[in-house]
């Protein structure tokens, strides 16, 4: 593919510069990498701490066909290209919460943030897929969560920005082309198989839901098993949390 890359030194959101770029309608895949954010966004309406110098902050514009429905499953897509990527420069036992938040054992290791551009025409679906990695940040005030990074979790290897852009540039739109193709299909098994709920105790839609993590079904959907059943929830209707 070809790509329309920007590497900003600041924005405000890398997300929002996609927007932008999307909308003025160039040649080739939006990207922006920027070296700093002021106004980061995070997931369920967050900020996305982004100091200079320290993390990976990358957004890229996709293009779908077949209306929205097509989007279900986009998310944990981009987490399984996310983690073949890492685990491709060294890293391991990389874990997916989900839909979609980059895990390593002792916390989290970056959050995927998919923005909605619209249908320009019929069946023509546009979104920003938002990519925040925390590479050498060594200390996050702020944070809501414990966190981890690439450099603090596996201290013997060379983490360049670049590198792992690179990497993540290339996994996303492979696993775009093949998503696009084929749908989810070739993506639950991997993406199961990184599941960090998978057999603890989690709750749903506030506790209403309690049961134990049992991985996702053929769209994505994330399961749990009860006592007397197995309840599907859809991503972007809740949240899980570990009990
Ligand atoms: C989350 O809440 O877990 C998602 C965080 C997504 C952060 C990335 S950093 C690059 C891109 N630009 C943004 O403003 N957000 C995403």
């Amino acid at each position: 593919a070809r790509l329309a890359l920007r590497v900003l030194d600041e924005v405000d959101s890398t997300n929002a510069e996609v927007l932008r770029q999307i909308s003025k309608d160039g040649e080739g895949l939006p990207v922006s990498v920027a070296d700093c954010q002021t106004a980061g966004r995070g997931r369920r309406g967050r900020s996305w701490i982004s100091p200079r110098g320290e993390n990976l902050y990358l957004s890229m514009g996709l293009t779908f066909h077949g209306g929205f429905a097509v989007l279900d499953g986009l998310s944990l897509v981009l987490g399984v290209a996310v983690a073949n990527a890492l685990e491709q420069l060294g890293a391991s036992e990389i874990g997916l919460k989900w839909p979609n938040d980059v895990f390593l054992p002792h916390g989290k290791l970056g959050g995927i943030l998919v923005e909605l551009q619209g249908e320009l025409q019929e069946g023509v679906v546009q979104v920003v897929a938002g990519i925040g990695i925390n590479v050498h940040m060594s200390d996050l005030e702020g944070a809501d969560q414990p966190w981890s990074s690439l450099a603090t979790a596996f201290p013997g290897l060379e983490w360049s920005r670049n590198r792992i852009a690179g990497a993540i540039i290339t996994a996303v739109v492979d696993a775009a082309r093949l998503f696009s193709d084929q749908g989810f299909r070739d993506f639950r098994e991997p993406w199961q198989k990184r599941d960090i709920f998978l057999g603890k105790q989690v709750e749903a839609r506030g506790g209403e839901i309690k049961g134990t993590g049992s991985g996702i079904d053929e769209n994505g959907n994330y399961l749990l098993r009860t006592e007397r059943e197995v309840i599907p929830v859809r991503a972007g209707e809740i949240s899980l949390r570990v009990t």
